[in-house]
């Protein structure tokens, strides 16, 4: 065979096969974010889903107050992760603050409240739960 012939053939091969995987990530792309704007939209019942759109911006993945929105403000968002935190803290009062915001509770208004969660009782209490698994 022509050795030019091959190459060219490589090429071809090589281009194809490239371009399936780019269709294939941006496929995947686009469903990842369909899926979370269908979650954002019917507000999802699941804690974890609900932490990761909402909070997770200023609380961090983990809970550790590390979230890219919470590093400008002062007083800088909750870590849940500290276990002297939880012994300090109700249920009812970390429900309150998720619900109504920080203000109701006397913390800063900068936590903002979530009045979706005012018909979602379970789910609120979900996320109580939720928080105290952050607990290290
Ligand atoms: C815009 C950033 C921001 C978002 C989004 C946010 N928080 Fe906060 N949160 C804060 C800040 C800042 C504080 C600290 C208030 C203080 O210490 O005065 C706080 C405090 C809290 C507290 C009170 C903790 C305590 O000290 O008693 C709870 C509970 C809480 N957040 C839960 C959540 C949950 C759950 C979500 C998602 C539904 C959420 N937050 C979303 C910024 C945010």
């Amino acid at each position: 065979m022509d050795l030019k012939v091959v190459l060219v053939a490589c090429g071809a091969l090589l281009l194809s096969v490239g371009c399936n995987k780019e269709e294939k990530a941006s496929g995947g792309a686009v469903g990842a974010t369909t899926g979370a704007a269908t979650a954002a939209g019917g507000g999802s019942d699941d804690p974890a889903a609900y932490y990761k759109m909402k909070c997770a911006v200023c609380h961090g993945d983990s809970g550790a107050g590390d979230g890219p929105g919470g590093s400008a403000l002062t007083p800088k968002p909750r870590n849940f992760t500290e276990a002297a935190w939880h012994g300090t803290v109700k249920d009812e009062d970390i429900k309150k603050a998720i619900v109504e915001g920080g203000a109701a509770v006397g913390k800063s208004a900068a936590m903002p409240g979530n009045p979706d969660l005012r018909g979602k009782p379970a789910l609120a209490d979900a996320l109580v739960k939720h928080l105290r698994g952050m607990k290290k």
